[in-house]
């Protein structure tokens, strides 16, 4: 059966019995509100290693003053439900004082320069010291042989990555494609703060990235595509905060010569901020 552990010790006594019997270790850490793209996650651990740990915690170091931290959904009963039929062996539901004992302004932080303070990180100054910081916490409390990140958070499996390989982490990092609802729209746990009237715009952000993927395959100006995207964005009634085609391998500007790029956009919806993705190879 599935345990529940709440303090570093305790996981690390489960891990340390399945390191004795040479059993390899996979970690998926989340802020629960588990869905599909979540449970996605746990079934590729679950392919990659014999036991896999789910952590769970709505880390508050990510979250800027004026966020929704206290509006994040928090369905832990209904979660562990769900990780129990996928099979996950031991979920990890920390609280803010075991992860961080003195608190966040005593907490030693982890900053990744340069791709932290772009995009998502120009809006939300200190995110991703948080993700950073709470990541290299997490991986280091589990030590697990691979680490599972959705692409959903593109710029944040780029920031962890780098993370892993500046610090010299010995972890295997390995991101999983985008799961989306039928009509295209990227599953997440902020998609819940939408009205029904906003649910039924929000697959306007998907199909812009798909116009936008087939305008740059076309030959067109990224600048322009990149422009007609936003004023789409606009017209479905969405508040654009950016749409930026980058390269995919850094996320930099890209040169006419880099063949691998992806469409990365973020818009406000209602209370929701939605991000999406797409990844495409320039002929
Ligand atoms: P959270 O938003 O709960 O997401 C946990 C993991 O699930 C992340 O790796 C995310 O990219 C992935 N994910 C979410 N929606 C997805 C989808 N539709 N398809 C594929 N993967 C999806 O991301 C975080 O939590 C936090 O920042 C965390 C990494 C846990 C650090 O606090």
């Amino acid at each position: 059966g599935m345990d529940q552990v709440e303090r570093v010790a305790a996981l690390r006594a489960r891990v340390a019995l399945w390191r004795a019997a040479s059993e390899r270790v996979a970690l998926v850490p989340t802020m629960g509100n588990l869905h599909q793209g979540h449970l996605t996650l746990v079934r590729e651990a679950r392919a990659r290693a014999e036991r896999v740990v789910v952590s769970i915690f709505v880390n508050p170091l990510q979250f800027g003053p004026s966020e929704d931290l206290n509006a994040y959904p928090r369905t832990l009963a209904e979660d562990m439900r769900q990780l129990e039929a996928e099979g996950c062996d031991l979920v990890f539901t920390p609280t803010p004082e075991v992860v961080y004992p003195r608190g966040q302004e005593g907490q030693t932080r982890v900053e990744v320069p340069g791709i932290s303070d772009i995009l998502c990180g120009a809006s939300r100054p200190g995110h991703f010291v948080g993700v950073a910081t709470v990541v290299c916490k997490l991986l280091n409390m589990v030590q697990p042989d691979v680490a599972l990140f959705g692409e959903k958070d593109f710029q944040q499996l780029m920031v962890i990555r780098r993370m892993v390989e500046d610090l010299d982490m010995p972890v295997q990092i390995v991101g999983v494609p985008i799961v989306r609802e039928a009509d295209g729209l990227a599953m997440s746990s902020r998609n819940g703060y939408l009205k029904p009237e906003e649910r039924e715009r929000a697959p306007a952000l998907y199909r812009l990235l798909c116009q936008a993927a087939d305008a740059l395959r076309a030959g067109q100006a990224v600048d322009a595509v990149e422009e007609a995207a936003r004023e789409r964005l606009a017209e479905a009634g969405l508040r654009p905060d950016y749409v930026s085609v980058r390269s995919a391998v850094d996320l930099r500007v890209p040169c006419p010569q880099d063949d691998r790029l992806v469409i990365l956009a973020a818009a406000y919806l209602g209370r929701a901020r939605l991000i999406d993705n797409l990844q495409l190879r320039r002929p």
